[in-house]
């Protein structure tokens, strides 16, 4: 088998932070987002994959990170999209590089408990043309959703309804035989001019091809919005195995779910788990945690902060309030001044959101 990760797009939902930074390379628990999916697919055993990569700076940036998947024992194939035309037009710019083979295609913003292993090998092992996988959720009509008969077929598949049949939302994560590449041709665009892959498999479905559905019941989080970014990150840092390799000195209290990572220094400081620290980063008379990850390189200076996400090379220091639910990108700096007049000195990005107190 192989498999078919989409790290195109736009992430218009992450701005700013992915005006400068492709969405799929924001970490969780300080691993990029793309990096996990890698990592379950190369677990499930399949090692030839393709990445679609929009064809600016964003798509640079993931073939820069990833290279050429030697880390993971794996071959790294790129396939660029000139626009986000939908998840059913990255199956067809991948046919070249899919043949005739079965294959996963795994949204590259995505994160799911317990991997993928399973799923693979019962479509491997089976006669399905197609398998997709179905979850619960609370809001289905923000998801693709799946109508399923009595007999647990599916009866119909439609993307982000107004009034839903159903709760069973499409995770990103499909698995196709040959048939599919049919489908994404005889598909139109659907309003918002995208290639839906749910039309796809809705063709499939009424050609009478085998569509399992696959009922997933562990969590999944789809990273598209800050707030799913931070509970995919509290999700992953609960699975996390603490260990501490960087340096806590005797004033600090540290608690057992705690991940310090190399070169980290923590010095008069109270952390709280599950959280982790990233490498050479820095907490000086700080509190941080629950449910906190700060990537490398950072310093965390007489300041509060939980709940929140904190990228590389970013210095927050005497900030007077705490810092709650936050997703903080990289070079930031963001500190207290005692100078007049009493102001906010503010360079914020574009669609920055900032709740002052
Ligand atoms: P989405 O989150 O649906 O789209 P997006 O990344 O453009 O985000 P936003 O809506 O915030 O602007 O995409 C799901 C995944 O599929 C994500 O990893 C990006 C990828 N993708 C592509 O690679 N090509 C595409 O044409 C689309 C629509 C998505």
């Amino acid at each position: 088998m192989k498999a078919l990760i989409l790290s195109g797009g736009k992430g218009s939902r992450l701005y700013p932070l992915t005006y400068t930074n492709a969405k799929q390379l924001i970490p969780v628990a300080n691993k990029p987002v793309l990096f996990r999916v890698i990592e379950a697919i190369r677990d499930a055993g399949i090692n030839d994959i393709g990445i679609i990569i929009s064809g600016g700076e964003n798509g640079r940036r993931v073939s820069d990170a990833v290279g050429q998947g030697k880390r993971w024992g794996v071959d790294i194939t790129y396939i660029e999209q000139d626009a986000p035309l939908g998840l059913a037009h990255c199956v067809h710019i991948a046919e070249d590089f899919l043949g005739d083979d079965r294959f996963v295609m795994f949204l590259g913003d995505n994160v799911i408990e317990g991997g993928i292993s399973e799923l693979i090998s019962e479509f491997e092992n089976s006669a399905d043309n197609c398998q997709i996988v179905l979850t619960k959720v609370e809001e289905p009509q923000h998801y693709g959703v799946a109508e399923l008969n009595p007999d647990r077929t599916i009866k119909q598949l439609v993307e982000k309804p107004r009034n839903p049949r159903s709760d069973l939302a499409l995770v990103g994560i499909y698995m196709f035989d040959k048939h599919v590449h049919e489908a994404v041709q005889k598909i139109k665009p659907s309003w918002r001019g995208e290639l839906e892959i749910t039309d796809a498999i809705q063709w499939l479905v009424d050609q009478d091809l085998i569509v399992h559905p696959y009922i997933h019941r562990g969590w999944w989080i789809d990273t598209g919005k800050p707030i799913d970014m931070l509970a995919a990150n509290s999700k992953v840092l609960e699975e996390l195995t603490p260990k501490v390799n960087g340096f806590v000195d005797r004033d600090s209290q540290v608690d057992e779910r705690v991940f310090v990572e190399q070169g980290a220094q923590i010095i008069n400081s109270i952390v709280r788990g599950p959280t982790i620290i990233g490498e050479n980063t820095r907490i000086i008379n700080s509190y941080v945690g629950p449910f906190t990850s700060i990537y490398h390189d950072c310093l965390i200076e007489n300041t509060e902060i939980e709940h929140s996400l904190v990228l590389e090379h970013s210095a927050l220091t005497d900030v007077p309030a705490r810092i709650t639910d936050s997703l903080i990108g990289r070079n930031v700096e963001l500190s207290h001044s005692e100078l007049k007049p009493r102001a906010l000195k503010l360079t914020l990005g574009d669609h920055s959101r900032l709740g002052l107190v």
